[in-house]
């Protein structure tokens, strides 16, 4: 299944409630909650929403509004190691749950999610853990 079709299977309704579930949980998160604008959520589900929009149906709302993603800049300000990866991909996967994405869909969200939250980390794997033997274990 390419990102044509997963758009073609979720749906924009489907995507808006899919990140509506992630968000909801965000704020209440002890790790990820406290990075996010306590201000602005309602803004940051809309710039995440319309990013899967472009991203998987080359909708261009994203784009316009915002530009060329460069996702990883973006991203600069916050620490972004391990755990933070996972809780992010841990929170989503719980949102899939909870909208009931279709198990093929999800399978292949869940790889271009984990995806680009690796290419989002920009912390050494080894920092606030313990040392690595021989080489990290990625
Ligand atoms: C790896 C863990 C991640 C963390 C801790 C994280 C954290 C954040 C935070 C704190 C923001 C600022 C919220 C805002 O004002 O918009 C943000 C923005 C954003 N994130 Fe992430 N994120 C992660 C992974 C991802 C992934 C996997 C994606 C896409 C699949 C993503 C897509 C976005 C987008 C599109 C924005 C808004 C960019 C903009 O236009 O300003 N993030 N993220």
């Amino acid at each position: 299944m390419d990102e044509a079709a997963i758009w073609r299977e979720m749906g924009d309704e489907g995507l808006r409630r899919l990140v509506a579930a992630f968000y909801r949980r965000i704020p209440g998160d002890d790790l990820l909650g406290p990075m996010y604008p306590a201000q602005d959520l309602v803004g940051a589900e809309e710039r995440l929403y319309l990013f899967l929009c472009f991203r998987l149906g080359g909708d261009s709302r994203y784009p316009d509004q915002r530009g060329h993603p460069r996702l990883r800049v973006r991203h600069g300000p916050f620490r972004i190691g391990m755990a933070e990866r996972d809780r992010w991909l841990q929170i989503m996967g719980e949102a899939m749950r909870e909208c009931e994405v279709a198990p093929e869909v999800r399978v292949e969200l869940e790889a271009f999610f984990a995806q680009v939250a690796d290419f989002m980390r920009n912390q050494e794997p080894s920092q606030g853990g313990p040392p690595p033997f021989g080489q990290p274990a990625e």
